[in-house]
């Protein structure tokens, strides 16, 4: 068996998520055991991996880092022990060997020790989403407290922590913008000034847009596609300051292309940037580890999750998440 870089496989076998095809679910199978390989490299026990957007984009071949290899195991990051005994949260440095299996290769530097007692469903759950908006907004503009934010798109996980990273980093006045009405009202308790629904018609959605976050300093973008072009007519055409707007684009649900109205940019001081794999360094990513995991440790963020055994991944995959974010846990 070949997989990735591991093309000599020999340890014991070990039951892992496996996809053999982009068109079909992962199935509950056994692989041998990867081996570590050099100074950095660790076996890791896998306690809990979740099954986030970007995972299901790697597991069907279409993340733009995907290199359209087979098989893989899926799995970007989770929670493990290697046998120093640690607690850690490690990304997945390998897109083949991910971290849905009962053991994984862990590059140590791409791992952070979490305290004895963090929670690994939680940490598992929240990590991913919550470090879509946290990295964005440290990383990857001036962000300065009590500056204002538009959450677009802020009803799903890495939404719902949007808003409250936004108001743990100080932000001031917090716009939470989605399309689903109950989880968009159960935003202000998580620290949203002001709601505003998606639904209905783009000319009525850019007006609701523009007088709620005409004067935003930053917009945190998990849609992109026709909600972006309508948000940014929106602020553009109510915008009246000649403050900077920084637009973060961090996920694309809604479209992978959008619509940029030229007039926004001529018009205000509107710079677009993204923020990820790639337009934030891995070591820029691994230095906001520590931080992140023990405010997360800590109980800062409300997070929603399910834990699902691993045998039943094909299941999981299939089924509508429901909201909160499935972490798989080895077992049946
Ligand atoms: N760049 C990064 O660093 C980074 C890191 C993590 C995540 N991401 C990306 O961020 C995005 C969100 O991730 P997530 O973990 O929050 O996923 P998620 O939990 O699955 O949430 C996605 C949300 O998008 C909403 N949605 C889908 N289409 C929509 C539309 N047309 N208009 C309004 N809302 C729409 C859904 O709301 P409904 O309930 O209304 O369907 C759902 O709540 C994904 O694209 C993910 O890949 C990027």
């Amino acid at each position: 068996l070949k997989i990735g870089r591991f093309a000599i496989l020999k340890g014991d076998p070990m039951y892992a998520a496996v996809v053999s095809s982009f068109d079909t679910a992962p199935r509950y199978a056994q692989i041998p055991t990867p081996e570590p390989d050099g100074k950095d490299e660790v076996l890791v026990d896998v306690i809990a991996a979740g099954l986030h957007p970007r995972v299901r984009s790697q597991a069907n071949g279409s993340h733009y880092t995907s290199s359209g290899e087979l098989p893989l195991v899926p799995g970007i990051d989770g929670v493990g022990r290697a046998s120093d005994g640690a607690l850690r949260y490690f990304i997945a440095s390998d897109a083949t060997i991910g971290t849905m299996a009962e053991q994984t290769v862990v590059d140590l530097r791409r791992s952070v020790v979490l305290h004895e007692g963090s929670d690994p469903l939680l940490v598992a759950a929240a990590m991913n989403p919550a470090m879509s908006s946290w990295v964005a907004l440290r990383r990857r503009i001036d962000f300065r407290p009590g500056q204002q934010v538009l959450v677009l798109g802020a009803t799903g996980n890495a939404g719902q922590l949007a808003v409250q990273v936004a108001r743990h980093l100080g932000a001031g006045r917090i716009v939470a913008a989605g399309r689903d009405a109950a989880r968009l009202a159960n935003l202000s308790r998580l620290g949203a000034d002001l709601l505003v629904s998606l639904g209905g018609d783009r000319e009525e959605v850019a007006v609701r847009l523009g007088e709620a976050a005409g004067e935003v300093d930053v917009v945190i973008d998990y849609l992109w596609g026709e909600p972006t072009a309508t948000a940014m007519l929106g602020l553009a055409r109510y915008r009246a300051s000649d403050k900077p707007l920084s637009w973060i684009e961090i996920g694309s649900v809604a479209g992978p292309t959008a619509e940029i109205p030229s007039a926004a940019l001529r018009a205000h001081r509107l710079q677009i940037v993204g923020s990820g794999q790639g337009s934030v360094s891995t070591a820029d990513i691994v230095a906001e580890l520590p931080l992140l995991a023990d405010a997360i440790s800590a109980g800062t963020f409300e997070v929603n999750a399910r834990a699902v055994p691993l045998a039943q991944v094909t299941r999981a995959w299939q089924e509508p998440d429901g909201g909160g974010r499935v972490v798989l846990t080895p077992g049946r």
